[in-house]
């Protein structure tokens, strides 16, 4: 990827090609630990200006090197007043820059700039009506009015304690009945605190906030377009391959896809894809990305593909293995195995494209304020050993999913592909409960194929956020005519979610889950039961294993 010292390359193109020196804004969001830091981040970047998230402690030559527009102080679930909290450095607020606190970087910029917080029994949480009392640079014109010509925001609060007391310099900006100073600013320093979460949909003013602050104060253009993100990323490629020969494992999944298509726009044929069919795959899928991306397709892209089938060496493998973790971990060093013998035939290989995103760089830097928790090893493809000794190519690891996704579009991707919902690295290995046969997989596959195809039909299939079908290892009676059948168990599985990290389940319309119950009893073989499932996450997960 490019970095902040980049030179500018739209500069080098004809004048209509777009700037896209998009780096050159920024803005630096340091984490309290919040679960809605991301948020923030996935929120100015839409209004279009480059961010990145940093512990709140971060270091100060880290900071001015990093040389933002602008300061955002994150959310905390922690309390100013309690000892030993979290503060910002204190030189965040002498780099004579806009500074931005929400919720608890409110209190604490308060604290630190000498008001006062206090601890409160009347806990906000939820919806609010904000009373707009001054407007200042921050919420000037961007809130509605009452019939009394009274202004007002809707937001959503999540508070216990609260300032009592403004630091020297600051006016108070809005209020609610037990919060007098629901925002504040020093119009001076530009410094500026939030008690609600503008990043938040339900502040319905949020965006119009965030984007006051960081185009209107922070005085950012909004660099940060999917085209230019394009250009720039297909400039860095070509200008770090050089003649070089590219690897890259194709999944079938939007990022491994949007990555593949970048660089077929930025090298061509220097670029070679290893499709791995692993036997669990969904019906189809190995046919339909060769089909859709290969060098027979009738779109730009035109990848060069190896396809490898090793069904029998993952199935082989995997016999008899019941723990889902080992059968991760199996699933994921057999693809490392059969992608590494793909890589050693090719000639002149000297990098591996992956599709890592900028949540993973995230948690991979153990973020200090964050409190990730993991729950189950996420073995993804394309997590190679040291020893393959190739240079990484990784030009998503600074976008969210929602940007890859808009990239992907841009770059002339189907919205089928794009927004198809995600499919896990080990595949159906942790969809077929217990041990995996062949022929547990062909019935699962089959039984999911006619959920995916008629969520489609009835228009339902953007509606969720993921859905797919667990085959269950137990044999239920049925009677098909007069016959009696002791077969097996499948269950539907959808949910909607934004973050995957909680999940309620969707609530599909009756008719259509019968329709797609009997369609799979009728259809299939061996199964002679349908169950839908009804839990959220907490407290359970999304896939089964
Ligand atoms: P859970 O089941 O943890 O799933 O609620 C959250 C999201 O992660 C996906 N998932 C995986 N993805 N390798 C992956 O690449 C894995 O081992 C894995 N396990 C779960 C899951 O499909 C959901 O989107």
């Amino acid at each position: 990827m490019t970095t902040p010292e980049a030179p500018a390359v739209g500069s080098a193109t004809s004048p209509d090609t777009p700037d896209t020196d998009i780096h050159r804004e920024r803005i630096l969001i340091l984490d309290f630990g919040s679960q809605y830091t991301q948020l923030i981040a996935r929120r100015v970047r839409e209004v279009g200006v480059y961010c990145e998230i940093r512990a709140f402690d971060i270091d100060e030559a880290v900071a001015r090197e990093f040389n933002p527009n602008g300061v955002i102080l994150s959310g905390g679930p922690e309390s100013v007043t309690a000892d030993d909290t979290l503060r910002a450095p204190q030189f965040i607020f002498e780099m004579g820059l806009p500074v931005l606190g929400i919720c608890y970087g409110m209190q604490t910029m308060a604290l630190q700039l000498g008001g006062r917080v206090e601890g409160s029994d009347k806990q906000e949480f939820g919806y609010a009506r904000v009373r707009v009392d001054s407007d200042g640079e921050l919420l000037r014109e961007i809130h509605d009015e009452l019939d009394g010509g009274q202004p007002y925001l809707d937001v959503w609060m999540s508070h216990g304690d609260k300032v009592t007391a403004l630091p020297p310099g600051f006016d108070g900006l809005a209020s609610t009945e037990t919060t007098e100073f629901a925002a504040m600013s020093d119009e001076t320093r530009h410094f500026y605190g939030v008690q609600f979460h503008p990043e938040v949909n339900h502040t319905l003013q949020g965006m119009a906030i965030l984007d006051r602050f960081v185009i209107g104060i922070c005085q950012c253009e909004g660099l940060w377009t999917p085209a230019n993100i394009v250009e720039d990323i297909i400039e860095s490629v070509r200008a770090k391959v050089g003649d070089d020969q590219v690897i890259l494992g194709l999944s079938g999944g939007v990022d491994s896809s949007v990555v593949a298509a970048l660089l077929s726009r930025a090298i061509g044929d220097q670029l070679t894809c290893v499709f791995v069919d692993n036997g669990l795959l969904r019906l189809g899928e190995a046919d339909e990305v060769v089909r859709s991306l290969g060098t027979d397709s009738d779109n730009a892209f035109r990848l060069n593909i190896v396809r490898v089938d090793a069904e029998q060496r993952f199935l082989e493998k995997l016999e008899d293995i019941e723990d889902p973790e080992q059968k991760r971990k199996i699933i994921g060093n057999t693809f490392i195995d059969v992608f590494d013998e793909e890589a050693a035939k090719l000639e002149n290989v000297k990098y591996l494209a992956q599709g890592t995103i900028y949540p993973d760089v995230i948690e991979s830097a153990g973020n200090k304020g964050g409190k990730a928790h993991v729950i189950k090893s996420h073995h993804n493809v394309g997590g190679l050993p040291d020893y393959m000794k190739l240079d990484l190519i990784e030009p998503l690891r600074e976008l969210f999913k929602d940007e890859v996704r808009k990239i992907g579009l841009e770059v002339g991707l189907s919205h089928e592909l794009v927004f198809r919902h995600p499919f896990p690295g080990p595949g159906l290995g942790v969809r077929i409960l217990g041990p995996i046969t062949k022929g547990y997989a062909d019935m699962l596959r089959q039984a999911d194929h006619i959920f995916i195809e008629e969520l489609r039909a009835a228009g339902l299939y953007d509606s969720v956020s993921q859905a797919f079908t667990v085959f269950l290892p137990v044999k239920s009676v049925g009677v098909v005519g007069d016959a009696r059948r002791y077969e097996y168990v499948v269950a539907l599985r959808a949910v909607e979610t934004i973050d995957f990290m909680t999940a309620r389940w969707a609530h599909l319309p009756y008719p259509f889950l019968e329709r797609v119950s009997s369609r799979i009893i009728n259809e299939i073989r061996g199964i002679s039961r349908v169950t839908y499932d009804i839990s959220s996450k907490p407290p359970a997960t999304i896939e089964w294993e």
